[in-house]
Order: structure tokens, then C-alpha cells, then sequence
């Protein structure tokens, strides 16, 4: 099966609201994304602004280097200022996009059919003629009269492009409507190939995409994390997974997903639910007791694929949900045996409370401390000293919110930074249990999306 990746971070994931990259990150970005293998990068529209214009220049430039060596694209309208531009920046291939639909032709471009035929065919030889590789999008292709759609490829493809994306720009596309579109266009049009762009407006995303891919597509445009317009495109790390488990593909390195993922969560600012798949905290934490009992015989009753795949662990969490083969199991990690009637009593504990939401390692051993009467846990410290390492919400001032902190109970200093972290707290407690209500205070000021805390065990 031929099919590769377009990624698209720089280009639709910066169209996320609250999302801008500096020039530094797009090229970080793009130096990631070719490390694991995707096949081209839309680096962006450079006629957009002048750091788009400058991260592109430098990325070209790493291409032309080889220390990057996906395709590179760059966007443009069906405009000729705005192809010059993307051709002095000596990228691989211009991709042009112009909307189709009876409603863009009316309420955007105010053109005719023929007019719009026109203009696509001269700007994508215009573009041609300064020696690039040309796509055209065909922009709202999905809800385009069918018959003009066809006529468009045609006119594009005349006109030089040897690819066509076909945008599903707001997202209304359905899987078995998706195959079919791309079995008759890759019929009519073989020596054409075929682009899948899929936006997530009604979460089907990526089940399009894979239909496309069945239908003839060879090239499926997707971000990191799913960034893009409104709610996005096709997140790259569950399509790049669903291709290796349907299709036994694997387009790009499926073990760098999390760090590639966790760049741009971090340069996007946009939080990664715990519970998105693969790079998601929760993709591979198990938690109810059958399911715990069911991966320690064999982890591939509740996974599809092994984590390590993904360059991540499995885990279980132990609240009122758990088995007594999860406690066994974890308590056995911990060192301490118990027996069948300890674990009974411990777990009769763990469903007596059962608004505890997790339970740690030290809980877990207080309770068999209570049950046993034997001492299992190393003495709680006292006294200590932690930096809280605090991370803002994008939209709140810093300095409103080291405000807010110097007056929660417990903390000593409050520092602004920069870098990772927005916030250092300094906080003294006098055990541990003070520590976490100290550390629960902080999370809770507003303003406050994250937390990381060291310890700095001290007398005082
Ligand atoms: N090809 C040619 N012209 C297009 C077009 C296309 N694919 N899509 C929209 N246009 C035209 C519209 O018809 C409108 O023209 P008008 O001014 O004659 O009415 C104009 O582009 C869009 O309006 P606006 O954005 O307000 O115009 P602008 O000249 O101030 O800014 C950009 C143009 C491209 C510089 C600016 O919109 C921008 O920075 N956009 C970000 C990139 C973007 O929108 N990408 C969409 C990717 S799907
Ligand atoms: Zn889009």
C-alpha cells in the first residue's frame, strides 16, 4: 500500500486559536517531524507574515542542508504575488488552494464557474513555470457540485499539478461516502495523485482518512495532536497507528510519537487531554479490576498493540474499581507479600472509601499497615522544603497569578520565570500531608493550568 503523511502543524495547526510558533519552534518542529519520517511538511503560507516567510526560509534551507528531508511545501492562493513568494523561498512545492463549492465561488471569490476555471488553471501554471512541484486543493470539495469538481482536477491537472487534495474543509465527509469519492476520482484521473484533507468537525476525521486511503488516496494531511481550524484535522499519532494496525503500514516512527507530541503540546500551549489516544497520559493505563486481572495473564486482552510500540508503558490505577489480582500485583511490586485474607481486608478498605480517586503507593502501604500491624512503609518525612514549578493558562497574566500564590498558606517565596514553567513556589511544610494540601491550594488559584513538584527533604 502506497500512502504517506502530510503533516501540517506549521501550516493548519498554527490556524488554532491561541497558536502561534516563533521561528524558533517551526524549525524545531520541522527537524522532529522529518526525524520520524513524514513524507512532506506544509511549512506554511509565507505571503501570511514575515516569521512564517523566515521559518520556511530556514527550514529550505535544513533541506537543502539534508538535515531535513521531507518534501517541503508551501502554501499559497490562487494568486500570483503569493506564489512568488513561496518561490523565492525555493520550496519543493507550491500548494495552491482555491475554494470550489457553489458558496465559495459566490460569497468569497464573487467569480462564475468559468472564471474560477481560469484562475486555476493560470495560477497553477504560473506556478508551474517557475519549475516547482504544483498541488492543488480544491478547498470545500465536499460540498462542491460534483460534475464541476471533476472538471476542476481536470483544469488543475492541465494545468500541471500532479497533485490534487481534496479538502473536506468543514469536515462533513462519512467513511463509506469518502471511499467511494476516491474510487472514482483515482478511476477517472490514474495519473493523478490524490490528497486526503479531513477536517474533525464531526470526530470521523481520521476514519475518513483511512477511507480515502482505501479509495486511492496516497498522501493523508494530518497535525500533531490534531491542531488545526476550529477543532482540527486528522491528529497524525492515532492515524499513523490506526494505518499500522488496519493496514500493517507503518509510515513514520511510531516510538517518537510521544516526544514529537509533546513538543507541540508544549509549543502550542494547547494541553493534550489525558484521554487521547496513543499520546494521551491515560492511552495505556488500565483500570477496572477485570481488565487489570485479564493484562497481567496477558496485556493483549485490553490492548490492540503493545505501549512500547508507542514508546510508552502500561500502567493500572488501584481505586474502588480494583480486583484483588490488581492489589496482589501491586503489592507484590512494592516487596510486600500479604496474604489472601490481608488482601481481602485491604481490599474491603479500598471499596469502603469510594470517592478516593487514586491510590498511591504510600496509601496503599498505610492501609496494609493497618491491616497487618506490621510497620511496611519508610517513615513519612517531616519538615520539607518543595518548588512547586507552576505553568499558567495562556489567556492570564503571570504576575496576577504570583499574586494570587504569595498569599496561599504555606508558601515562602514566588518567583516569575521563564522557560518551561511560568512560576516557581517555594513552599515549606511539615509532612507530607501538608505538603499536598499546599500543593492542592496552588492548583487551585486561578490562572493555574499545571504543577511540578521536587522535594527538598531539610531540617529546619
Ligand atoms: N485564492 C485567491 N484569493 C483568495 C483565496 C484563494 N484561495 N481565498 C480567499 N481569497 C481572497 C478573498 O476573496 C478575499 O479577497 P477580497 O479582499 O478581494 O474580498 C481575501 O482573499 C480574503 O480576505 P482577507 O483575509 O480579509 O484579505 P487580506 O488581503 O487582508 O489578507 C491574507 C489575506 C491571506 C494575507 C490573510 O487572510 C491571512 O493572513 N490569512 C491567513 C492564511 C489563511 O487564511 N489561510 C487559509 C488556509 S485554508
Ligand atoms: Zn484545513
Amino acid at each position: 500500500m502506497k500512502v504517506g503523511i502530510l503533516d501540517s502543524t506549521l501550516r493548519e495547526g498554527e490556524q488554532t486559536p491561541g497558536v502561534v510558533f516563533t521561528v524558533e519552534q517551526r524549525v524545531e518542529i520541522a527537524k522532529a517531524l522529518s526525524d520520524i519520517g513524514v513524507t512532506m511538511i506544509e511549512a506554511g503560507h509565507p505571503a501570511v507574515s514575515a516569521d512564517i516567510y523566515e521559518g520556511i526560509k530556514r527550514i529550505v534551507k535544513m533541506k537543502k542542508e539534508g538535515v531535513i528531508t521531507s518534501e517541503i511545501l508551501g502554501h499559497s492562493r490562487a494568486v500570483k504575488r503569493d506564489i512568488e513568494v513561496a518561490a523565492e523561498l525555493e520550496v519543493d512545492r507550491i500548494a495552491i488552494f482555491y475554494g470550489i463549492s457553489d458558496i465559495h465561488l459566490k460569497a468569497k471569490h464573487h467569480v462564475t464557474k468559468e472564471e474560477a476555471l481560469k484562475i486555476i488553471s493560470e495560477t497553477v501554471s504560473y506556478a508551474k513555470s517557475h519549475g516547482v512541484k504544483v498541488r492543488f486543493t480544491a478547498e470545500d470539495a465536499t460540498r462542491a457540485d460534483y460534475q464541476y469538481l471533476l472538471e476542476v482536477i481536470k483544469t488543475a491537472k492541465d494545468a500541471g499539478a500532479d497533485r490534487i487534495s481534496i479538502a473536506d474543509t468543514v469536515g462533513v465527509l462519512y467513511p463509506s461516502k469518502t471511499r467511494e469519492l476516491f474510487k472514482d476520482l483515482t478511476s477517472r484521473f490514474p495519473d493523478v495523485e490524490f490528497d486526503i484533507h479531513a477536517h474533525n468537525d464531526l470526530g470521523m476525521a481520521v476514519a475518513n482518512a483511512l477511507a480515502a486511503v482505501e479509495g486511492g488516496a496516497t498522501i493523508i494531511h494530518a497535525t500533531v495532536n490534531g491542531l488545526g481550524e476550529r477543532v482540527g484535522i486528522v491528529p497524525l499519532q492515532v492515524v499513523v497507528a490506526a494505518l499500522k494496525y488496519h493496514f500493517g503500514v507503518e509510515v513514520v516512527k511510531l516510538e517518537k510519537l510521544p516526544e514529537v507530541a509533546s513538543l507541540v503540546e508544549k509549543y502550542s500551549g494547547i494541553p493534550m487531554p489525558p484521554n487521547f489516544p496513543i499520546t494521551g497520559d491515560y492511552a495505556f493505563v488500565h483500570k477496572a479490576g477485570i481488565h487489570v486481572a485479564g493484562i497481567l495473564n496477558d496485556p493483549s486482552t485490553y490492548e490492540f498493540m503493545p505501549p512500547q510500540t508507542f514508546g510508552r508503558n502500561r500502567d493500572y490505577v488501584i481505586d474502588k474499581y480494583t480486583g484483588k489480582h490488581a492489589l496482589k500485583d501491586r503489592f507484590e511490586k512494592l516487596g510486600v507479600k500479604l496474604s489472601d485474607s490481608e488482601l481481602d481486608q485491604v481490599l474491603a478498605k479500598i471499596k469502603a472509601n469510594p470517592s478516593a480517586r487514586f491510590y498511591r503507593d504510600v496509601d496503599l502501604l498505610e492501609l496494609a499497615e493497618n491491616v497487618t500491624g506490621r510497620i511496611l512503609k519508610p517513615r513519612p518525612p517531616e519538615n520539607i522544603q518543595a518548588i512547586v514549578s507552576v505553568k499558567c493558562d495562556s489567556n492570564v497574566y503571570t504576575t496576577a497569578v504570583t499574586r494570587r500564590l504569595s498569599v496561599v498558606q504555606g508558601v515562602k517565596e514566588v518567583m516569575e520565570i521563564s522557560g518551561d514553567y511560568d512560576i516557581i513556589v517555594k513552599v515549606e511544610a511539615k509532612d507530607t500531608n501538608e505538603l499536598n494540601q499546599i500543593i492542592e491550594s496552588i492548583r487551585s488559584v486561578k490562572g493555574v493550568r499545571s504543577t511540578l513538584t521536587s522535594l527538598v527533604l531539610k531540617k529546619l
